[in-house]
């Protein structure tokens, strides 16, 4: 018999799951079909971002940052130590296990809501008097029947020609995240968020890390001034940076893998790693979804076109996420879950792409919100900016990490906040009190107001934003 419920997501990433918990709580009886598979074949909630994204990443970075302090930072602290050695195998088990506690959480999560979940691929059948019929292909395949469709397929990575990933010398994030051993070579094509990120990994244990970047700008998305100084430190950290490279042919070998490219100077050069790492952005997953079935448009990159409500040009199917238009974010994707789910319930789900936070946790870590110095120009709107570094930081001297500094961007006039962007200890933290202020449009002279703890890395926020006014207490 033909299941039949009020919503049916397909993707049980971040933006898929979260959407069907919105909707569970909002008393619609919900379904959400995922086909993730873990190793022994069994399901594994979470897409993306759980399974080989922002979590494992995560894991491993703090895993390698751990051991990059206990070489180089203990011993000014007065700790000795001898003979500090990686495990790579206890590193990824354990990456691994942190990985499975997400996955259950998710599936817990379902349980607790009463969201149905199917496990296996779904895809379009035809629609019925205003319903959709979508088919599960997994172990117990079945149709099921939804008045309201939410996709949520999110993205894979794009290969480069000629180049396929094999997940063993050519890698995609997928296998970046399941490397055995630390390479002595390490390459990486894109110097985008996934290549600084994974790049750092292996730097800290040891690799020799070169980044071939297509473009002659470094973090174009990024404050310029801090993309400047992030690549500053990534090079003296011992990161090879090759900006403006034009990528040729990538051959495997029996040592490895070689990658021949010109440089921005026009020279041809050859490279040799033993390991390439492929980051030069992701593709949203439609194939297999049997778009066609229903009429469902796509856009040239095979993304679902949608309005700014997630809404597609068929009534009552949706989309969200990495599959559609927007930064490639699971707190966007999230965001956009709960919004869909609230407008299926007759609320007014909104979300403000102007306050979307985008960190990327090397060390020192990027985070910033709002516009750029750089868009602000472009835009002509007249602005003031205001720096404070973590140099003049208390807290950041007694942790022993002052590197970066907080810059705010405010409107000339009305002192409202436009962009805040830092580059330093815990960015990903501090960029929190920002996103807040600009959601309720506070001014830079609000934050300068507001009694922020000592000793505190927020405090660099507080000072950056008395900077507009050059006014900074402590520096
Ligand atoms: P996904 O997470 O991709 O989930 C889609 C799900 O749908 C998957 O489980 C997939 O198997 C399933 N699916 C697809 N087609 C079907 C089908 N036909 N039937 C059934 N199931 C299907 N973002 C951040 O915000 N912070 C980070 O730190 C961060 N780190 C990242 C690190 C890496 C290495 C990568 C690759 C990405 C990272 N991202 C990060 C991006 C983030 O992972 C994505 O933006 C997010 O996962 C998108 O969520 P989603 O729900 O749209 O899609
Ligand atoms: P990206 O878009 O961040 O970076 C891709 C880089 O590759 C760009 O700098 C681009 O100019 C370059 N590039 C593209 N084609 C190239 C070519 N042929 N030769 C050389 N360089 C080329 O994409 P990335 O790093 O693959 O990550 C994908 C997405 O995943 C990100 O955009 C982000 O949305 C998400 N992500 C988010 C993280 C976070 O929030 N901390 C962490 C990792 C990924």
């Amino acid at each position: 018999m033909t299941k039949e419920f009020d919503v049916i997501v397909i993707g049980g990433g971040p933006g898929g799951y979260i959407a069907a918990i919105r909707a569970a709580q909002l008393g619609k009886s919900v379904a959400c079909i995922d086909e993730w598979k873990n190793d022994k074949g069994g399901p594994a909630l979470g897409g993306t971002c759980t399974n080989v994204g922002c979590i494992p990443s995560k894991a491993l970075l703090q895993s390698s940052e751990h051991y990059d302090h206990a070489l180089n930072h203990f011993a000014e602290h007065g700790i000795t130590t001898s003979n500090v050695k990686m495990d790579v195998s206890q590193m990824t088990a354990r990456k691994d296990n942190v990985v499975k506690q997400n996955n259950d959480g998710v599936l817990y999560l379902f349980k607790k809501n009463k969201v149905s979940f199917f496990h296996g691929r779904g895809s379009f059948v035809k629609s019925v008097e205003g319903k959709y019929e979508i088919a599960v292909a997994g172990s117990e395949a079945q149709t099921l029947l939804g008045h309201h469709i939410i996709i949520a397929t999110g993205s894979s990575a794009r290969s480069m020609p000629g180049a396929p990933f094999d997940e063993e010398t050519i890698l995609s994030n997928d296998g970046a995240l399941k490397i055995k051993a630390v390479p002595a070579k390490l390459g990486l094509i894109g110097a985008g968020v996934i290549g600084l990120e994974m790049g750092s990994v292996w730097r800290r244990l040891g690799s020799e890390v070169t980044i071939l970047e297509g473009l002659p700008t470094f973090l174009g998305a990024a404050d310029e001034q801090i993309a400047k100084e992030a690549h500053k430190i990534f090079v003296k950290q011992g990161l090879k940076i090759e900006l403006g490279v034009k990528v040729g042919e990538i051959t495997k070998s029996k040592k490895g893998v070689s990658v021949s490219y010109t440089t921005s100077s026009g020279q041809t050069e050859i490279a040799i790693f033993d390991k390439l790492i492929i980051s030069i952005g992701r593709v949203p997953n439609t194939l297999g979804l049997n778009t066609e079935s229903v009429g469902l448009k796509l856009d040239e990159r095979g993304a679902v076109v949608v309005d700014q409500d997630c809404k597609t040009h068929l009534p009552n199917v949706w989309a969200i996420g990495d599959v559609v238009r927007g930064p490639m974010l699971a707190h966007k994707a999230e965001e956009e879950g709960v919004a869909v789910a609230e407008r299926i319930a007759g609320q007014h789900g909104h979300v403000n792409f102007n306050t979307i936070p985008w960190v990327i946790y090397t060390s020192p870590e990027i985070a910033w919100v709002g516009q750029t110095e750089q868009q602000l120009k472009a835009s002509g709107r007249a602005y003031k900016a205001g720096t404070f570094p973590f140099l003049a930081n208390g807290r950041a001297r007694a942790m022993g990490d002052t590197t970066g500094m907080v810059k705010f961007l405010a409107d000339a006039v009305t002192d409202e906040i436009l962009g805040v962007h830092i580059i330093g200890p815990v960015a990903s933290e501090l960029i929190a009190e920002s996103v807040v202020a600009m959601e309720f449009k506070a001014s830079a002279e609000d934050i300068a107001r507001i009694c922020h703890a000592h000793p505190s890395l927020s405090e660099a926020t507080k000072e950056a934003a008395l900077a507009i006014d050059k006014r900074t207490l402590n520096f």
